[in-house]
């Protein structure tokens, strides 16, 4: 018998090369190269169930392509749906992953009873039983005429109970524990999660069917095996949040539909998922009073501006190179910030250890968090408590120079909401400046000028 072909996958990107190699040429990521048959030339599963769905796989002319019918589902979750981009596009296949127990699986469970309203669903699972499944709806009130469980792993059995009860809405939960029969790798492995997606994405296009497929992450944080999944999908949306705490962060990676930079914030009830419309409540929640090292900005979301907390620690280093630590935040950002701080604020912590971390386990990475990572950081350089009713907003260049962002009076709008007294921001010119009812603005033109006016110390002059 001939021996099967063998090729190599790296575990972490899915890049396929011809031979073993020690690193990456896609990644560069080292020791990631496995070796599995590959995969036979024969038709997937994907194609036999074509004549009973009525799908073709002939050319069509693009002007008879009717783009009205572009059809959004609401999931009955504004949090998701905005997320989304307004919705669930039918026929799309939308992965959602996160790391186990985060609540992946109750989040798709709890938008059946909705999705249900516009046609059948159908739940595969590969991890838990129809039992447990149930408990959990019942756990979540979900209960519809219209919502079908299977628990198989067979994507052969997938499709054929797809082609049987042609549903609206197809989860699959997860893409790690389903397999293809035409692949001899075992289920989980790089090829397996490939060749399933990419039946999916034919039952997704062909069918009309829409797609939710739940995948893993592995402890690096990509989901697990393949950025190839990535690449294949319409949406990919990450769920996160702090094990230790019960709010939830669900954030879009890849979007065809909409935009990547916008946010649903949950919390993890008894009974399921609550959306949290307010996020920046939650994310202020527990914030300590007259600390030093600590100071809130604002921050666009989307459409949304949220108020988040910089947290900022410098302390002695007992290692020749200062340790540099930043935790939802940029990390040549930070530094370049802790060098700005140095040379243009006067403020010497370039032998100190320095952490910087945004609270509530938001990442932030635009540039109008700047000015509140480096006051956090003087504060704490300082030891002098920022005033709690107190935000700051701007950008900080290398010169030392603060510098305008966009949508100031819907942040400033929403800093005062949140019951905040004063706001720093960038200095304008007359007439520019949002009015905004009880709240001061302080205008200041340099980091300098933020320190001194802050902290009463700091260079008279940026210029060294
Ligand atoms: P689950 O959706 O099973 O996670 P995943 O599918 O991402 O692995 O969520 C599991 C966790 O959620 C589990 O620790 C229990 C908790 N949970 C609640 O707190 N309330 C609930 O109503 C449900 C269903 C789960
Ligand atoms: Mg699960």
């Amino acid at each position: 018998m001939a021996k099967s072909k063998q090729v190599f996958f790296c575990s972490a990107c899915g890049n396929e090369t011809p031979r073993w190699q020690g690193q990456c040429s896609a990644c560069g990521a080292w020791n990631t190269i496995v070796e599995q048959p590959a995969a036979p030339k024969k038709q997937g599963a994907a194609r036999t169930y074509d004549a009973e769905l009525g799908a073709s796989h002939k050319p069509v002319r693009l002007k008879e392509l009717d783009t009205e019918t572009e059809l959004r589902f609401f999931t009955g979750m504004d949090e998701l749906d905005r997320v989304l981009g307004g919705g669930a596009v039918r026929g799309s296949l939308v992965l959602v992953g996160g790391a186990p127990g985060i609540g992946k699986s109750t989040l798709l469970l709890q938008i059946c009873s909705r999705l249900c309203d516009f046609g059948k669903v159908l739940y595969v699972s590969g991890e838990e039983s129809e039992r447990q499944i149930k408990l959990r709806a019942d756990r979540l009130k979900v209960s519809s005429d219209a919502l079908y469980l299977h628990c198989e792993t067979d994507m052969g059995t997938v499709l054929q109970s797809v082609a049987e009860l042609k549903p609206e809405f197809l989860i699959v939960d997860s893409i790690q524990t389903v397999f293809d029969e035409s692949q001899d790798a075992a289920p989980g492995s790089v090829s397996q999660v490939k060749s399933c997606t990419m039946t999916l994405m034919h039952v997704a296009k062909n069918y009309g069917v829409t797609v939710f497929v739940i995948g893993h992450v592995n402890k690096d944080g990509a989901i697990a095996g393949p950025k190839v999944l990535e690449h294949m999908v319409d949406c990919v949306l990450y769920f996160e949040g702090d094990p230790h705490s019960s709010y939830r962060i669900l954030r879009a990676a890849k979007n065809r539909f909409g935009a990547t930079n916008e946010i649903g914030v949950f919390e993890m009830e008894n009974d399921g998922l609550r959306e949290i419309s307010n996020p920046s409540e939650m994310l202020l929640s527990g914030r300590p009073e007259d600390a030093s090292g600590t100071c809130v900005t604002c921050v666009m979301e989307g459409v949304r501006p949220v108020l988040a907390e910089v947290q900022a620690l410098v302390a002695p280093s007992s290692y020749a190179t200062p340790r540099r630590t930043c935790n939802g935040f940029d990390f040549s950002r930070g530094a370049m910030l802790m060098a700005v701080l140095e040379k243009r604020g006067g403020v010497k912590i370039s032998a100190l250890d320095a952490y910087i971390n945004i609270v509530g386990g938001l990442s932030v990475d635009e540039p109008g968090a700047d000015l509140a990572c480096v006051l956090a950081l003087a504060s704490c350089y300082f030891d002098t408590a920022i005033p709690s009713d107190f935000a700051a907003i701007g950008e900080v260049g290398l010169t030392g120079e603060l510098r305008g962002v966009s949508n100031l009076s819907q942040r400033l709008s929403e800093v005062r909401r949140l019951g905040f007294k004063s706001c720093m921001i960038p200095a304008l010119r007359r007439g520019e400046v949002p009015a905004v009812d009880g709240l001061e603005i302080i205008q200041i033109s340099s980091l300098s000028e933020a320190l001194r006016q802050l902290f009463g110390k700091g260079r008279r002059s940026d210029r060294t």
